[in-house]
């Protein structure tokens, strides 16, 4: 059975919402990409994990990166914002190179971000109200009132019951763990939001309800956003762009570690047959690999 590609009135919503920044936001009509990764390479003990990565990402873009586990998705996200650094090749933020930064600026840098982790990374000793609040506390100056209405707002847009406020992160399921996790990646607004895996092991109408917050986000202010997943519904529904990556040890030195970079719609016709596989959930050649080695 094939899934619905994305349905227009997402593309429609998306046309108003740039129309609309590019009226009321004169700094939109910025043409300079919000990152920039220049010949980003990435090594762990000698091992190569991205090799020679260029990647630019437009403002306002939704890209989401695919390819299998252990690829490189959650270090190339992770390079984009400074928390891994590359072996060689730089990353721009807004023009600046991040390896370059003070801690002050490095700190401002921070808050224009947004990160959900793969395991939501929340606070355990901290109820989930503390945990949303956090960011808030941190980056501004607010009233303890102004705080919980800010917090009780941010939960409730997530799907989240009042009461869930007063709990500890290991008394919810993990799909309301995903969702406080999402509720506190934005609550500073940031410019920029990176979702590691953010439907993995979720059910499918959990999943679509992240897909929703994903896209509503954009609607309501014009944020760019990159989604690391192995969910093609997340990909086909949310992004405007994907990427597809290649594990570096299964690749020639002189091949490109990005096998598709285009619109979602074309990955179906793309030209390599391991992207076409991927997005089929097809083994391919890749399970002539798997026996070929257990012969060995
Ligand atoms: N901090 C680290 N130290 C050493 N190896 C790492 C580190 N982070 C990731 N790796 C390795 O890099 C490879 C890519 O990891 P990752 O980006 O997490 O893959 P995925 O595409 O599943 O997100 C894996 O082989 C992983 O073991
Ligand atoms: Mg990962």
């Amino acid at each position: 059975m094939t899934e619905p590609i994305a349905a227009p009135e997402f593309d429609e919503s998306r046309l108003s919402l740039r129309e609309s920044c590019g009226s009321s936001e004169p700094n939109d009509s910025n043409d300079a990409p919000l990152v920039e990764a220049d010949d980003v390479s990435v090594q762990f003990a000698g091992q190569s994990i991205l090799k020679e990565v260029t990647l630019r990402i437009p403002r306002g873009q939704t890209l989401a990166i695919i390819g299998e586990s252990g690829c490189g998705k959650t270090v190339l996200m992770k390079t984009l914002i400074g928390l891994v650094k590359p072996t060689s090749g730089r990353v721009l933020f807004d023009g600046n190179d991040l390896s370059s930064l003070n801690y002050a600026a490095l700190t401002e840098t921070r808050r224009r971000l947004g990160f959900v982790f793969q395991n939501a990374a929340l606070f355990d000793s901290m109820t989930i109200f503390q945990n949303v609040a956090f960011p808030l506390r941190q980056h501004e100056q607010l009233s303890p009132e102004e705080i919980e209405a800010e917090v009780m707002q941010r939960l409730a847009e997530v799907g989240l019951p009042d009461e869930v406020a007063r709990k500890r992160p290991a008394e919810l399921s993990g799909g309301m763990r995903k969702r406080v996790g999402l509720a506190r990646a934005l609550i500073l607004k940031p410019e920029l939001v990176l979702y590691d895996e953010p439907t993995t092991g979720l059910d499918p109408i959990m999943s679509d309800v992240i897909n929703e917050l994903i896209l509503s986000t954009r609607r309501k202010y014009p944020v760019t956003s990159v989604i690391v997943t192995h969910d093609m519904r997340t990909a086909r529904k949310v992004a405007d762009r994907v990427l597809m990556l290649f594990p570096r040890t299964r690749l020639r030195s002189d091949q490109s570690q990005i096998l598709f970079d285009g619109p979602p719609s074309q990955l179906e016709h793309a030209e390599d047959r391991r992207v076409r596989q991927f997005v089929r959930g097809e083994a391919g050649e890749r399970l002539m690999e798997l026996r070929a080695s257990q012969n060995e």
